[in-house]
């Protein structure tokens, strides 16, 4: 390499060292879905991560129960990944792929299509969650327009569910404080009641038995609105942000009975449950129900790029290409669609979740996961644990003189600053979703952390 491409040893050892130190000010900085002014009172700095554990700028080691923020499936720091994305961003740091493109994005496309659910063998990158999200809903909106029934512009999203923070994501999510400061979204949208029961499922392990009655709902409501003016039903199979919230046993199944029996498309929105997180590459195989559009993001880069993807049946995309050759099927795209730095990443993580197996461990730890989680039951205010894969939940009710999730909030400080350990929380729910080479004696630690903080919550 010559010198101009490779940072000299004082630069490269001068940006380490602004990674690793302290700001002078925390002002400018307007973190996302953060408490500002408590957090900057006393903040918590991660200044580097390695496997299982991130370092804070104290030079303490944090456990990561949480891949990050569901994102680092395969571990932090991965060699594979980390090597990859230095040797693209040398090589082709930018490529724009509107009429024109580098090799990168079709190799990841169909790396995708080959793990995918049958059918769903398109791809439409995106940089994040959020975005693969309004790309599928526009998709959606486009589709039935192409084949003639334009009519069809509704969207049934569910009440709790998390799509991101687009426009079309918070109308068809269900989380009120998401929703209410924006005004009144899109019109024509409708939801599905929520599945959590805790009077009826509460300490479930694995999917809920009770529950599978609320898929009727969207019976309901296709008859309320008529079926020819909908588009898509959106849903999580597993919701993480609201707080992991379950699909009962055979309600996906329902679901897409109804979908088909309508003519309604399934968007599938599997951007924490993708990538191994409940034991097979999508929750879809996990369940045996196939959508007809499949939002993912997070794992597809390890969440070392920014990258989302929109997975496409094939009727849908060969809908969009009977035009006329010289005109563009889809009038939608983002500059970093299909970035190559994204592209190399996603590329190199994939390799490493098949090189190590990682999307089977969460099938093969599933039971020794649950134990541990369900070991917390009986503790002070716990009124839920849940958990799939590798994903775990623990419910505190809520402390009566307070508002709303300061007890989870309690929980989540706690742990950070006795336990030395990242997790999430929501309101009063705890989650949990560790990178997926986790090992036996790392769960041991996040639930005897749990164990000794939980009896000390207000
Ligand atoms: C199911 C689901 N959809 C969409 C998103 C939004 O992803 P992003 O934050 O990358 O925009 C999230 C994020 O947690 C999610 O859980």
């Amino acid at each position: 390499m010559s010198a101009e491409s490779t940072p000299s040893p004082s630069l490269a050892d001068y940006y380490a060292e602004q990674a690793a130190q302290a700001p002078d000010n925390l002002d400018a900085f307007w973190l996302p879905f953060t408490a500002n002014k408590a957090f900057k009172a006393r903040p918590r700095l991660l200044a580097s991560a390695s496997g299982m554990y991130y370092t804070d700028i104290e030079g303490r080691q944090i456990l990561d129960a949480c891949a990050g923020l569901w994102c680092v499936n395969a571990g932090h720091a991965r060699p594979r990944i980390v090597e990859a994305i230095r040797q693209q961003v040398g090589t082709l740091d930018f490529a724009p792929n509107f009429a024109m493109a580098s090799p990168l994005p079709f190799k990841l496309a169909e790396r995708l299509a080959e793990l995918a659910p049958v059918d769903l063998n398109h791809v439409f990158f995106t940089n994040s969650g959020s975005e693969s999200v309004d790309s599928a809903m526009k998709i959606a909106l486009a589709y039935h327009r192409v084949r003639g029934q334009g009519q069809r512009t509704r969207f049934i999203g569910r009440e709790k569910a998390y799509h991101g923070v687009g426009f079309g994501g918070i109308s068809v999510g269900g989380l009120p404080n998401n929703r209410k400061w924006f005004g009144p979204g899109l019109p024509g949208v409708d939801h599905l009641r929520h599945t959590l029961d805790l009077e009826r499922n509460a300490f479930s392990k694995g999917l809920p038995v009770h529950g599978v009655e609320w898929a009727e709902e969207l019976e309901r409501l296709i008859t309320l609105h008529d079926a020819s003016t909908i588009a898509a039903v959106i849903i999580e199979p597993i919701s993480g942000s609201a707080g992991v919230i379950l699909p009962p046993q055979g309600y996906l199944q329902r679901i897409r009975q109804l979908c088909d029996k309508h003519g309604v498309l399934l968007i599938f929105d599997e951007v924490i449950t993708g990538f191994g997180r409940v034991g097979k590459a999508f929750a879809s195989q996990r369940f045996g129900v196939t959508p007809d559009l499949m939002t993912t993001a997070k794992g597809l880069t390890n969440g070392c790029v920014p990258m989302g993807a929109v997975l496409v049946s094939d009727g849908i995309f060969e809908t969009f290409m009977q035009g006329p050759d010289n005109v563009i099927d889809l009038f939608h795209g983002y500059t970093y669609s299909g970035h190559p730095l994204a592209c190399a990443a996603a590329l190199a993580t994939l390799d490493t979740y098949a090189e190590e197996n990682l999307f089977e461990k969460a099938i093969e730890l599933g039971d020794y996961w649950q134990a541990g989680l369900h070991s917390l039951k009986g503790l002070p205010h716990v009124v839920d644990v849940r958990n799939f894969g590798l994903i775990g939940a623990v419910e505190f009710a809520p402390r009566p003189d307070a508002h709303p999730g300061a007890r989870g909030f309690e929980a989540f400080t706690r742990a950070f600053n006795e336990g030395q350990m990242l997790t999430r929380i929501t309101g009063d729910v705890l989650a949990l979703s560790p990178p997926l080479i986790v090992e036996k004696a790392h769960i041991d630690r996040i639930f005897n952390t749990l164990a000794e903080i939980i009896p000390k919550l207000d």
